[in-house]
């Protein structure tokens, strides 16, 4: 990731960013960080940058010139191609959120422009911000504080740049909960005792405390986010009452990906806001039409949870059917059985067999074989893409013999099991149920409900996660899609 900040202060920005965890990314060039002085560019004889304002006012303007020309000198370093953002740090600007900060770490270039006085000619502005943006609701003398907080937030997301890793798709969240206190030795400080579940070594009960602190945190310090909590726990409450049906909604509440866009007793829409595919339960197509025109556009996916809808819904949302699911769901807590198929230390089995995450090296591989590419024609999202994104996510696993791919199964960006493949001649081995059972069991640790949405058709699967003691949903759920 590029960052380029124009800024009329470019020692500001250096001292502050050139130090600590985003220095050390910039020094093992994970980052880079160029700060432009905009003062460079000005044409005035006394390299003056300012102005004051038509129509009168306090203050002064920064001037639309030496701010574009500033701005052009980056654009020429640019490769065409690269994925950029231009940010305007403003108190006028929409609020900067993890979700936004996310959204950022996606690109290679980021430019920031930093005002001061009374702001920036707005003609420049049009011409070259894709986002405005305010790290609250308060004046700052200039953006190059503003800058710095957002690009820090944006470069602990880039991988390497923070050492404890771990895998986004993993990372323990309960949504937009505030995180529990922490505590360390001593157990008894000035009086004050680390309390005792924390000592007891029981990690059940330690996740139950902290889960319990960080709600009693949240309904006193943040009642906004408390509410929405409850919203949703209350949702899943419902959802409940058919688990094996609602299992991905119930998932979706439970990893801390849910936004509830909607909600009318037993009708429920929620979006994944990693993904934003949606989900609706209920049993009409009014709750649907009700909601306003931008939601009923933005819904490019959706998985819906009575089939008898499909038409309708489709029609209003003009999507199409793309397939019919059954849920399976794994609903105990213990690990299966790995016995006869691997071995879970990673040592090869008696029949030679090694399951192991896979890495981008069998990428072709996957490509060729993964049967939902060929339906998607030259639908990029799921071409290598996808497959990729799966792959650095740590959500695609590999069964080897020696270095050659003897099958694979993964983790979807929706949080099913799927994608299973054993090529022809490696079948009647147990390795489809040697990678169903490395899934399923590492969706445990994960602290997962392991679940499956199979085709209708495809029994040899439904047979087999049954076979493995999955439950499968009455009903299915059915996909629907743009295109
Ligand atoms: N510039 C001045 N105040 C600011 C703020 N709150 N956010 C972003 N940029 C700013």
């Amino acid at each position: 990731m590029n960052f380029h900040i124009l800024t009329l202060f470019p020692e500001m920005v250096k001292n502050g960013l050139y130090t600590s965890i985003t220095g050390r990314a910039i020094e093992a060039g994970q980052i880079s960080v160029e700060a432009v002085n905009i003062r460079d560019f000005s044409k005035n004889k006394h390299k003056k940058v300012d102005d004051y304002p038509y129509g009168g006012g306090a203050g002064m303007l920064m001037q639309a010139q030496p701010v574009f020309d500033a701005y052009t000198s980056v654009l020429k370093q640019i490769p065409e191609g690269k994925k950029k953002r231009v940010i305007y740090v403003t108190p006028q600007g929409y609020p900067f959120t993890q979700r936004m900060a996310e959204e950022f770490a996606k690109n290679d270039e980021l430019v920031f422009i930093c005002g001061h006085y009374e702001g920036i000619d707005e003609r420049v502005l049009e011409e070259v911000v894709t986002d405005y943006v305010s790290i609250g609701d308060y004046v700052l003398t200039g953006g190059e504080l503003a800058a710095m907080v957002m690009i820090d937030a944006i470069s602990r997301l880039i991988p390497g740049v923070l050492h404890n890793e771990m895998s986004k798709e993993t990372e323990s969240f309960h949504g937009e909960l505030l995180e529990h206190p922490q505590y360390s030795r001593p157990e008894e400080w000035r009086g004050k005792r680390v309390p005792e579940v924390l000592l007891s070594g029981n990690q059940k009960k330690i996740a139950k405390w902290r889960i319990e602190a960080s709600v009693e945190r949240t309904r006193q310090r943040r009642p906004d986010l408390y509410e929405k909590y409850m919203a949703l726990q209350d949702c899943k409450e419902f959802l409940m009452k058919q688990k094996l049906l609602h299992i991905d909604m119930i998932e979706l509440i439970n990893r801390g990906r849910a936004i509830l866009v909607a909600r009318e007793k037993d009708k429920i829409l929620l979006m994944d806001k990693d993904t934003g595919i949606f989900f609706y339960t209920g049993d009409s197509v009014e709750f649907l039409q009700k909601l306003p025109k931008a939601v009923c556009q933005s819904i490019k996916k959706m998985v819906l949870h009575q089939r008898e809808l499909a038409k309708e819904v489709s029609e209003w949302l003009h999507l199409k059917e793309v397939m019919v699911c059954y849920q399976l769901v794994y609903t105990q807590r213990e690990k299966l059985s790995v016995s006869g198929l691997y071995h879970a230390d990673g040592k090869a089995a008696e029949s030679g067999l090694v399951i192991r995450p896979l890495s981008q090296a069998y990428i072709e591989d996957v490509k060729s074989s993964y049967e939902l590419f060929e339906g998607a024609g030259e639908d990029e999202e799921y071409g290598g893409e996808y497959i990729l994104n799966r792959i650095e996510r740590g959500c695609m696993f590999g069964a080897f013999l020696g270095d050659e791919l003897a099958g694979y199964i993964g983790i979807h960006d929706d949080g099913s099991i799927g994608m299973l493949h054993v090529p022809e001649k490696y079948r009647g081995r147990k390795f489809g149920k040697a990678l169903q059972t490395y899934a399923i069991n590492m969706a445990l640790e994960w602290g997962w409900i392991p679940y499956s949405q199979v085709i209708e058709e495809n029994e040899a699967s439904i047979g087999l996660l049954k076979s493995l003691g999955l439950h499968m949903s009455k009903s299915p759920v059915v996909w629907i899609w743009k295109g």
